[in-house]
């Protein structure tokens, strides 16, 4: 059984890609291969950014967040498209953290927009985040296009979008709990060898 924990990229309150993230949130407490699901928001948590030194608050938060984050054993990373880019508080969630965290360990990115952007976040991600992190990005993603249009429980909703992308967070959970077994092997039985603690 497998813990998951997903991560709110957007900064902005009430965002909507923390509407995606809930939506997932759902899924995964139903699912049979989920033992538990957490959600990390980046827009409450206080996280700060990168730095040298921490004061004990930014230590409390830093550390809290890190225990989410070791007990989980697989990722949902979701993850808006702001000026084409990823928003720099996930960009520095891959500062505070990385191997120690997330080292392979599967993760699920689902890119997120208002009009139909959404590519640039899954590209940025998989090719920027991964090094030292080691996290294992699936090669199955997501990107909600129309987001304002999709997933708010109301009549005005875009039904059969919203049909299909339920449907395909559904096929691409089902993926991620399957590699999150797969990876535990990897985990327990990997090499280390200390003069490799980065990637190359
Ligand atoms: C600073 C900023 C820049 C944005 N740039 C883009 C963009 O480049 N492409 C795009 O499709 N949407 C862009 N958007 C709109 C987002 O798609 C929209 O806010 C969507 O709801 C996802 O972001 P959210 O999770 O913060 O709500 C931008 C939004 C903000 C706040």
């Amino acid at each position: 059984m497998n813990r998951v924990a997903i991560i709110v990229g957007s900064h902005r309150d009430k965002s909507q890609s923390l509407k995606v993230g809930q939506m997932v949130e759902q899924k995964l407490i139903a699912h049979d291969a989920c033992a538990s699901a957490v959600l990390i928001d980046l827009a409450s948590l206080e996280l700060p950014f990168w730095q040298e030194n921490y004061s004990e608050k930014e230590q409390k938060a830093i550390d809290r967040t890190r225990d989410l984050l070791v007990n989980a054993d697989a990722f949902v990373l979701v993850v808006p498209e702001w000026n084409g880019m990823v928003p720099s508080a996930m960009k520095n969630l891959f500062l505070l953290y990385s191997a120690n965290e997330f080292a392979h360990k599967p993760a699920l990115i689902a890119s997120v927009s208002a009009g139909i952007g959404g590519t640039y976040p899954v590209t940025e991600m998989r090719s920027t985040t991964y090094k030292n992190s080691r996290i294992c990005y699936i090669p199955e993603h997501l990107i909600f296009r129309d987001i304002t249009t999709i997933f708010n429980d109301s009549d005005e909703d875009d039904k059969e979008a919203e049909r299909y992308m339920s449907d395909r967070t559904d096929f691409c959970l089902d993926y991620l709990t399957l590699y999150s077994d797969a990876l535990k092997a990897v985990r327990d039985h990997g090499p280390s060898n200390p003069e490799f603690g980065n990637g190359m």
